[in-house]
């Protein structure tokens, strides 16, 4: 599509703009307040696709009731700017009561590879980004889809499900994008005050700094976990949920990197969460 990008609200507008889409067409699922990070994804379904399909959606049913539902960022009119700059042809924006009316009972759940890291320590939370991602599969029908290496288990669970429940879909996993300083970009950067944000890259050199010793020969994964623990323990303003070296594939926590391995962590910076990983292989 040439023309300029569209907007749609109801599933009718999408479904009837659908039709004039060429192929392959390329979905970006996103809850907005859109960074580099989210752009990156969008211009490389740009380069995959011939048509561009973002959806933004902030998604309740996958936050929990301690979490930041009522307070997530939000900033539609600058979310378009960036869709429209970045060539974006359909940006589906559907409202919580389309997606859930009142008498809503239907859910995807990937079994096992939910269980570990955020699915441990945000229980339901992975249920409720699959049963959405399916709702704008099926919406959409996209030929390719594009999520960030950022949220690598959330990459994981939908390659899952899109195999397990036959989506002819492509899962694309797009590499993270980072601040100059090391820190992944994420809409919840923003809750972090000027001190918070000086703190903040400690998650990327914790990882790091374990990714040299790896490469110099350390194996160990205790070991490895422990370097990137000193490194968060080094930084008074941060506090570490969780640090796990476990199997890429099963997400299954390992004693040795002797297969490709996820580093991957849970940091509380004041009372912001964030989260981070980078492969060892
Ligand atoms: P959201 O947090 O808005 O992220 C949308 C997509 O952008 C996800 O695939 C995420 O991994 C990717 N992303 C975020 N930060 C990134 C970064 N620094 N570099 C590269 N990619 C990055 O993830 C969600 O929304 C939701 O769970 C969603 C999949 C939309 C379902 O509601």
């Amino acid at each position: 599509m040439t023309e300029s990008m569209i907007i749609v609200n109801s599933l009718e507008e999408l479904f009837y703009v659908r039709r004039f889409l060429d192929a392959p067409a390329g979905l970006v699922p996103t809850m907005g307040f859109l960074h580099s990070g989210h752009i990156s994804l969008v211009q490389q379904a740009r380069r995959e696709c011939k048509s561009v399909i973002v959806s933004i959606f902030v998604n309740p049913k996958q936050f929990g009731p301690q979490e930041d539902l009522a307070n997530y960022p939000r900033n539609l009119e600058r979310d378009l700017q960036l869709l429209e700059a970045a060539d974006a042809d359909i940006v589906w924006m559907p409202t919580s009561e389309m997606m859930y009316p009142a008498d809503y009972q239907t859910w995807v759940d990937v079994e096992k590879l939910t269980q570990p890291l955020e699915g441990s320590m945000r229980p339901g939370h992975f249920r409720g980004v699959t049963t959405v991602v399916s709702k704008l599969f099926n919406a959409t029908r996209p030929d390719k889809a594009y999520f960030g290496q950022k949220d690598a288990q959330q990459a994981a669970v939908i390659r899952q499900m899109t195999r397990d429940l036959s989506y002819p879909i492509e899962i694309v996993v797009c590499p993270t994008q980072r601040e100059t300083d090391g820190l992944a970009m994420s809409s919840r950067n923003s809750y972090l005050n000027p001190e918070q944000r000086q703190a903040a890259p400690v998650l990327y050199r914790g990882l790091c700094a374990a990714k040299t010793a790896f490469e110099q020969g350390e194996n160990n994964a205790v070991r490895l976990r422990q370097i990137v623990t000193d490194a968060i323990n080094g930084e008074p303003q941060a506090r570490l949920q969780y640090i796990s070296c476990a199997d890429y594939k099963t997400l299954q926590e390992l004693e040795r990197v002797d297969v490709k391995a996820l580093l991957s962590l849970a940091v509380f910076i004041g009372k912001t969460r964030l989260i981070d990983n980078i492969a060892l292989e």
